[in-house]
């Protein structure tokens, strides 16, 4: 039987990797996005003859999401996989930001994979089956940079969330999964967005926000390509018994495993020294 599977933020980067994958794997693939003028994704499809159709969906929109959830279980009845992808940074200090700009990294990294998952667990329930993929970061399981802490705390939530969900949903035959992957070269770092209080002339934090920017910038430059996320993303929906998380890259590896060794302190001395000292993650 066709498995359908539905991405969200298939525009760039992770999402569109993987919504060619998932549908060059034969899944009926619904590449969503909230600005249809980047439906790059489909141009590819259609040369590779692919089963992959563009669809508008805002994860901050309760009518957007609901609206291309309905219409896609009336065209199959069913959905098999969501990949909640969709997702970005905000950086500031806590004290720059606004709170409305940590609750908006809240609303589409946490509530944005949320408002897709109540979309669609109905329908999974009653099929008895399906995946929901939500993409983490290994910035979801360790706090690492300064100034991304919204970023950081959206991500820690989606985590636990997860961790409870996934109970919820056993006995329902659903399984929800994380990914949590390490510097990948996409437009993220683009897509950043920076504190609107925040003025470099002015700020308090000026100087440690230079040093510390400069850093995350060299060690986001040691990066894979999305297509290996998109790869794990794909080998777990076709696991029979797929892991409750992933990490994906080295640097993701290195990471974990320095958690598990350190004491707090020692990780936190750790994690400093590589961005402020830039001597990066990967690390022996
Ligand atoms: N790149 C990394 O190093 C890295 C590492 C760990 C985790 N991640 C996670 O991976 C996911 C994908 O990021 P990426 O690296 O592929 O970055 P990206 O190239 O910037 O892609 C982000 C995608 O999310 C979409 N998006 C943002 N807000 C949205 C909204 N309200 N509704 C629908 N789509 C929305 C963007 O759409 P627009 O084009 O319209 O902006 C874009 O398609 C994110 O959740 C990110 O946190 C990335």
């Amino acid at each position: 039987m066709t498995k359908v599977a539905v991405v969200t933020g298939s525009s760039s980067g992770i999402g569109f990797e993987t919504s060619l994958l998932l549908a060059r794997n034969q899944f009926t693939t619904y590449a969503t996005m909230r600005n249809l003028n980047k439906s790059q994704v489909f141009d590819t499809a259609l040369k590779e003859k692919i089963p992959l159709t563009v669809v508008q969906l805002d994860v901050n929109d309760d009518a957007s999401v609901n609206h291309a959830i309905d219409n896609i279980l009336k065209e199959n009845g069913q959905i098999d996989v969501l990949v909640n992808n969709a997702g970005y940074s905000i950086f500031g200090s806590v004290e720059e930001l606004s709170l409305e700009e940590i609750k908006e990294e809240f609303e589409t990294n946490f509530f944005g994979a949320v408002r897709a998952a109540r979309a669609v667990i109905p329908a999974m329930r009653k099929q008895s089956r399906g995946t929901i993929v939500n993409v983490s970061s290994i910035g979801g399981q360790v706090g690492l940079f300064p100034f991304f802490t919204a970023y950081h705390a959206s991500k820690f939530a989606l985590e636990g969330y997860t961790e409870s969900l996934r109970q919820e949903l056993n006995e329902f035959g659903i399984n929800v999964i994380l990914i949590e992957p390490g510097a990948v070269g996409t437009n993220f770092m683009e897509n950043m967005k920076t504190a609107k209080n925040f003025n470099p002339n002015d700020s308090p934090y000026a100087k440690i926000v230079q040093r510390v920017f400069e850093g995350a910038q060299v060690m986001m430059g040691i990066n894979i390509h999305p297509r290996e996320v998109a790869q794990v993303i794909v080998n777990a929906v076709n696991s029979a018994n797929p892991n409750v998380r992933y990490s994906v890259g080295r640097d993701a590896e290195s990471i974990l495993k320095r958690r598990a060794q350190l004491s707090d302190s020692e990780m936190e001395q750790w994690v400093r020294e590589s961005y402020m000292e830039k001597k990066g993650f990967i690390r022996d």
